[in-house]
């Protein structure tokens, strides 16, 4: 870092985005502009950038680590990540993921994974899952550790659901999210993150629930949004999923990048409600 970098560190004074703020966000209707990101030096550009919430997410072992899906990313990896993103954050809101099979056994083991990654440097922990997790979600949030839930395609269960598809497309599937969020908030989930849903569907539990709702693949209705850094950034190799934007559009670096990608959320111009899936 150079000396005036540090001296403009030093001296930012843009308040901190807390949980308060974001449920104020949602309910006057401003966008919350999530993107996952791994470690330091994209921990500092993005929150300078001006997004809102940083997901240190176990998306990490596809984009970062090469694994073909999350399944193989072990707690160490999610503390050693949450820790570097951490350190280069100023002001954002921090949510890590929780790890397949770290909250899987007992709410016991949740609770002590869940309070590594606090440790750790986050703000927030995100698990996958409907009904089964509700108790999971109390116990934690009883701790003082906030919890953002996620529902719609749960890439953690890809190999159960066969595949990457989109989820709560018939009325049964649809009214399965639809209890599964009710049960989430009624445990007291902070966040709800939606992935690969139809848009009406998502647009319809943002309207309906009381806490902020975040969508990826899920259409413009949503809160807020989020995309995978490096799929955004033009840095993932391979098939990318419809709803993804290459917002680095050759010339731009990632700062301009991050920057057209908050204000293209914040007016509501990102994504295009017609694509979805894969
Ligand atoms: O791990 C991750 O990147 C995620 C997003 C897809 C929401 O959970």
């Amino acid at each position: 870092m150079s000396q005036s970098e540090g001296d403009s560190r030093k001296s930012d004074s843009r308040k901190s985005v807390t949980m308060r703020r974001l449920q104020e966000m949602s309910r006057t209707g401003e966008k919350i502009a999530m993107l996952t990101c791994y470690d330091a030096a994209f921990a500092q550009i993005l929150d300078e950038a001006g997004i809102d919430v940083l997901l240190v997410g176990d998306s990490l072992g596809m984009v970062v680590q090469g694994h073909p899906t999350t399944v193989a990313v072990s707690m160490e990896d999610m503390e050693y990540h949450t820790r570097c993103v951490a350190r280069g954050n100023r002001r954002a809101w921090i949510i890590a993921d929780m790890p397949f099979g770290s909250y899987h056994e007992s709410v016991e083991q949740a609770i002590r994974n869940a309070a590594r990654l606090m440790q750790a440097g986050a703000h927030m922990v995100k698990l996958e899952g409907g009904g089964w997790t509700a108790s999971t979600v109390l116990a934690l949030v009883e701790r003082g550790i906030p919890v953002c839930a996620h529902l719609g395609f749960t890439p953690q269960s890809v190999h159960a659901l066969g595949g990457y598809r989109i989820q709560g497309r018939d009325e049964s599937a649809a009214n399965a999210i639809r209890q599964h969020a009710d049960e989430l908030v009624g445990a007291g989930a902070g966040m709800l993150v939606l992935e690969l849903m139809p848009a009406a569907l998502a647009r319809e539990l943002t309207g309906s629930l009381p806490i902020p709702v975040i969508g990826i693949g899920a259409g413009v209705g949503c809160s807020g949004q989020v995309l995978v850094l490096h799929d955004m950034l033009g840095l993932t190799r391979g098939k990318l999923p419809r709803f993804v934007r290459n917002f680095a559009e050759p010339g731009f670096n990632a700062h301009t990048a991050v920057g057209l990608y908050v204000s293209e959320v914040k007016s509501g111009r990102f994504p295009d409600d017609t694509l979805h899936g894969y």
